[in-house]
């Protein structure tokens, strides 16, 4: 007599309705990468749903320490690498050190997906899968990480500590392709291209904020405690989304940009000067 599991097994109903609902989860997968999220096992904050969710070509983020943005980032990384065959996806982060462990999350993520399209090719730095989409770990520095074009998806992680100069030499790199671009990070002093697109950047960015009290998995008690630990300074940077000014800084940025008038004539302009 046939056990119950060959039994199930072999019942071409059984066989054909899983196949079905198989099919029909990648489809709502393929749709909307919340269901991949919840698939790989996390329950998303509203906040990541929406960033999943979002259709728009760039996003910043915005966000606290811990609050989940490498985590919901890296998703939206998989999910483009698995549904979108041959993507080419990029992390650039201020050091090689960091890009990578974006690029490991993502590793991990897949890992515990068995269906979804096997690594093909595997480095510290890049992996490839067998439906020809491609996930590379940038190194830090302008001179070395030029040479890719047709990106996919160009994240830059901790954003705000990118040197300006590494941001201009890849943002070229989704020209051509219509890439999509996600800037992630948590605040680093009133300077530097993400301070500027969260400020100038106006409607052509997705824009998201999120400190640390909309995070359900850090405690009020705790943000307490951190506050008196480490100083208003650095927790309003690391927890509430500050743009604080350069602790070394001689003026703060409010006093400069009032004392700013565009109703003065220079004294001296290049008009003056060929006169
Ligand atoms: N929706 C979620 N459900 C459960 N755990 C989550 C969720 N989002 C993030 N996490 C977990 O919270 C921790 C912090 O997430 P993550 O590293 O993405 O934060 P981060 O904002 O990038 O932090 P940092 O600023 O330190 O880089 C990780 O352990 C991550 O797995
Ligand atoms: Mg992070």
């Amino acid at each position: 007599m046939l056990s119950e599991r060959q039994s199930y097994s072999s019942n071409p109903i059984l066989i054909q309705a899983t196949l079905k609902a198989i099919e029909r989860r990648r489809e709502e997968e393929a749709r909307e990468p919340v269901f991949l999220a919840e698939r790989v096992g996390f329950e998303m904050d509203s906040w990541q749903k929406d960033v999943l969710r979002s259709q728009a070509q760039q996003l910043i983020i915005l966000a606290s320490r811990q609050s989940g943005k490498s985590l919901v980032t890296s998703l939206l990384a998989l999910w483009t690498a698995i549904y979108k065959p041959g993507a080419l996806v990029l992390i650039l982060a201020p050091a090689l050190r960091q890009s990578q462990l974006m690029h490991r999350t993502i590793r991990q993520l897949h890992a515990t997906l068995p269906d979804a399209p096997k690594l093909y090719e595997e480095s510290a730095l890049r992996i490839e899968l067998s439906n020809g989409s491609q996930i590379v770990a940038l190194p830090g520095s302008e001179k070395t990480v030029r040479g890719y074009s047709g990106v996919d998806l160009l994240i830059c992680d901790e954003a705000a500590r990118v040197p300006d100069e590494l941001y201009q030499a890849v943002r070229p790199m989704i020209a051509v392709s219509q890439g999509r671009i996600v800037l992630l990070s948590s605040p680093f002093g009133r300077r530097g291209f993400y301070h500027d697109v969260g400020e100038n950047g106006g409607p052509a960015w997705h824009r998201t904020k999120i400190t640390a009290y909309d995070c359900p998995r850090i405690s009020r008690e705790w943000l307490e405690q951190e506050r008196k630990q480490i100083g208003d300074f650095w927790f309003t940077q690391e927890y509430e989304c500050s743009f604080n000014d350069d602790v070394s800084a001689v003026f703060r940025y409010e006093d400069i940009m009032a004392a700013m008038s565009h109703d003065i004539e220079p004294q001296w302009s290049i008009a003056n000067a060929l006169r």
